[in-house]
């Protein structure tokens, strides 16, 4: 296999995890591997001489609108080799086969897809205990998954014609999301009770969705895809965990690495 250039997206922690993961399996396998942020690249810079990885989190049974706006932006292709990992507390189905679907329409040759079962972040968070036994069994399938990669063994199979359902299904609850009504009713923006205005939200938002005017507390710009990275990783937990049972608020890794 040809160097890999991992682009991912991590919310909480579950993916980086599984990404990085991925490419200390393939750097010691002698391949070597770089980690790219989503949020931070542009698809038309990508390197098509290389493997190109896919990484990001479920959501609403498919992923996150920016997500997507990656993928479909990637440039056309030449029979690039390219494979993709997903990361799930459970149920997915409108993602493997769509992205699959589009990257074979730009002229990839896809080589595997994998979801990896992960923590919840969201709903119902589990005890710590819990997730460490989940982080352990998914990094374990995500190492299994690089070597597939590597020996030529993974697959990218075609979803049967249902998920179909599922995708559109998904795709309508995204852009439910983004209406006005449903980012007033979920609006999270901090407590100013307990904001410092240390800027942590800000700088961590992929879509640059928050903002602080001068002397004032941090805003939610209403453009909001609950990714949920400022209502974890606030320090103060000013920002409620409107979604989660009892306001638990759940990652896997400390903010610094997803910055
Ligand atoms: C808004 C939102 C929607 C989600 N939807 C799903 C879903 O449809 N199916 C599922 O199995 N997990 C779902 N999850 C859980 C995440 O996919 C899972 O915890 C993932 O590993 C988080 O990865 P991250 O830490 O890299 O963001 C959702 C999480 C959020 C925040």
């Amino acid at each position: 296999m040809k160097d890999v250039d991992f682009y991912y997206f991590s919310g909480t922690g579950n993916t980086y995890l599984v990404v990085k993961k991925m490419c200390e399996t393939f750097q010691k396998c002698g391949i070597e591997a770089n980690m790219f942020k989503i949020e931070d690249s542009n698809p038309e810079d990508i390197d098509l001489e290389h493997t190109i990885g896919l990484g990001f989190p479920i959501a609403e049974l498919s992923t996150y609108e920016f997500v997507w706006d990656f993928i479909k932006a990637l440039p056309e292709a030449d029979q690039t080799k390219i494979f993709m990992v997903d990361t799930l507390a459970g149920i997915s189905g409108g993602i493997v086969g769509p992205v699959r679907k589009i990257i074979k329409e730009k002229g990839y040759e896809p080589i595997g897809a994998c979801e990896i079962v992960m923590p919840p972040n969201v709903f119902f968070i589990q005890d710590k205990e819990d997730n460490e036994k989940k982080i352990k069994k998914g990094l374990k399938k995500a190492k299994k998954y690089a070597k597939a990669l590597i020996n030529g063994k993974a697959k990218w199979k075609k979803d049967p014609g249902l998920y179909k359902a599922i995708y559109y299904t998904s795709m309508i609850g995204l852009k439910i999301t983004e209406t006005h009504l449903s980012q007033k009713m979920v609006h999270l923006t901090p407590d100013k009770e307990k904001c410092n205005k240390c800027r942590t939200c800000i700088e961590l938002c992929p879509i640059n969705n928050i903002e602080m005017k001068e002397g004032e507390y941090p805003e939610n710009l209403m453009h909001c895809q609950y990714c949920l990275r400022c209502v974890s990783f606030c320090p103060k937990k000013a920002i409620p965990a409107k979604f989660n049972y009892k306001n638990k608020t759940y990652h896997a890794v400390k903010a610094k690495e997803l910055l």
